[in-house]
């Protein structure tokens, strides 16, 4: 990773500049960069599209976009005029080579103008269908020339499966060394997630006890209160498995799973993340019902108010078969993790917004207590919570004040609302790095076509056998009954599921 993080002079392509990501995310996190001097000295950020719109139009659609979504609000005025400046638009069209000759001769002007050949970053917020086109016109017009200053960003779904993540890595490798292609997964520019590898590596206290013998299980859990919103048409070919599984959590995995790496480098941290990926036990076919359970909404109440159950979604099919509720439990094959479960649990319309992180340590061996109180000992645990609450409480026992001996849970908590600086979004650290060239935190190829490995024989399975029992758990609730049956076999119970009672 970085340290010296001022990037050199950029220019910034976005193909889908009209697009909802470009609003509600990558201009907010460029302006947010600009408006705390993280961007280069000198830039120009050109959003691409098919409408019709003067630079005018596209700058006033985007700073409603930042007054609704960014997390400084509204921008100040002095600040926005200059930003504005560099924020451009051109109407064209992905498959006319003309227009993306006419990019280049915009580009080199700057280059003219800075007076060095600026860095190319180019990002594709566009339907998977465009990936190629794109790609191959790109590199026809001599748009992307240098390998160590052109770098291209790619947004998920990554492939559909395996076979054709492993088509689209062989594709963009005819154009880009491996170095210059970012596959983005937002997750691991979370502030949170990335301070897994801080609070793993950079204290001695945790990592000896980071393994099976005193580890009993791990639980990730990433669950949303909003359902598929307007993007039924997509994630009816998704499912939360492909949506949500095959990459935000098979990530968060590897960077608690992970050995310590060598060094802060970009290679050495995604092949201890990759090794990780490897040594997950394939699920055989046979075997995928007792491993994994889907889950579909049905209608129900969040906060108070009525909501449509995912068949009554717009774009939906009305005896879809998506699921929108995924729990699996995986098991590592190495020497640090093995026979310890690590349960893996993401559904829309679920009760609460939270994802977390719960390690189970192992229960005492031994209990040297009165006999009424060896009941009341509660294993440690340790939870780092992700979103929107971000913290990390460690759970222990203590004495409870008084003249007995009494034990009480107690928690030591890391806050990070007692951090003054306000905290970035995703997307602003995932850019910044894209510009300055930094991989450490995009996925590599062999880590996309393993992680889709991973679970290929539940998407199998799941494609080719209906679910009789959909929509089989209510808006607002926390996800099918089975999810607990699948835990609760070795003892075990959802961590964040706030009905659920302690497993002692
Ligand atoms: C996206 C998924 O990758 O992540 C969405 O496609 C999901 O379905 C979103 O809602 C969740 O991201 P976050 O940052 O809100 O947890």
């Amino acid at each position: 990773m970085k340290t010296n993080k001022k990037a050199s002079p950029t220019v910034i392509v976005i193909f889908g500049g009209t697009g909802d990501l470009a609003k509600r995310k990558l201009i907010p996190a460029f302006y947010n960069l600009f408006n705390e001097n993280w961007m280069p000295e000198n830039f120009a950020i050109y959003g691409l599209g098919r409408t019709e719109l003067t630079d005018d139009q596209y700058r006033e659609n985007l700073h409603e976009g930042l007054k609704e979504f960014s997390r400084s609000g509204e921008p100040d005025p002095k600040k926005w005029n200059i930003f504005k400046e560099s924020l451009h638009y051109f109407p064209s069209n992905i498959n006319d080579e003309n227009d993306y000759k006419e990019l280049l001769k915009k580009i080199e002007d700057y280059d003219n103008k800075w007076e060095i050949r600026a860095n190319r970053l180019f990002y594709l917020s566009v339907s998977p269908r465009f990936i190629e086109p794109l790609t191959v016109n790109i590199k026809n017009s001599g748009l992307a020339t240098d390998k160590s200053k052109d770098r291209i960003i790619i947004e998920k779904p990554f492939g559909y499966n395996k076979e054709s993540a492993v088509e689209l890595n062989k594709m963009l490798t005819k154009t880009f060394h491996e170095e210059q292609i970012f596959r983005i997964d937002h997750y691991l520019g979370k502030e949170t997630v990335q301070n897994i590898l801080a609070f793993r590596f950079a204290n001695t206290l945790f990592e000896p006890l980071w393994n099976r013998n005193y580890i009993d299980s791990v639980q990730i859990t990433v669950a949303e209160k909003v359902g598929v919103e307007d993007r039924g048409g997509y994630y009816e070919g998704a499912g939360a498995l492909r949506d949500m599984i095959q990459n935000h959590l098979l990530q968060i995995l590897c960077m608690v799973a992970m050995e310590p790496p060598a060094s802060f480098d970009a290679e050495e941290i995604r092949s201890r993340k990759y090794d990780v990926l490897k040594a997950i036990r394939r699920i055989k076919p046979e075997e995928v019902h007792h491993y994994a359970v889907r889950g579909q909404y049905s209608d129900g109440w969040i906060e108070g108010e009525k909501v449509p159950g995912y068949r009554e979604e717009k774009g939906v099919s009305k005896n879809s078969n998506t699921e929108t509720f995924a729990a699996i439990k995986f098991y590592l094959d190495n020497w640090r993790w093995q026979n310890v479960p690590f349960y893996l649990r993401t559904g829309k319309r679920m009760q609460e917004k939270t994802s977390s992180i719960t390690i189970q340590f192992r229960p005492v061996p031994h209990a040297s207590f009165p006999a009424t109180q060896t009941d009341s000992i509660m294993p440690n645990r340790l939870t780092i919570n992700i979103q929107p609450q971000m913290d990390i409480l460690l759970r222990f026992m203590t004495k409870r004040p008084g003249l007995e001996m009494n034990l009480n849970p107690s928690e030591m908590i890391f806050n990070y609302d007692n951090c003054s600086t306000q905290t970035p979004e995703a997307y602003e650290t995932l850019l910044l790095d894209a510009m300055l060239g930094d991989t450490t935190l995009f996925m590599r190829s062999d880590q996309i076509e393993e992680a889709w490995d991973v679970i290929s024989t539940i998407l199998d399975a799941w494609e080719n056998r209906n679910s009789i029992d959909f929509p089989n758990y209510q808006a607002g609730s926390w996800g099918p009954e089975t999810a607990e049956a699948l835990i609760a076999r070795q003892g075990h119970v959802w961590a964040v599921n706030k009905h659920s009672t302690e497993k002692k």
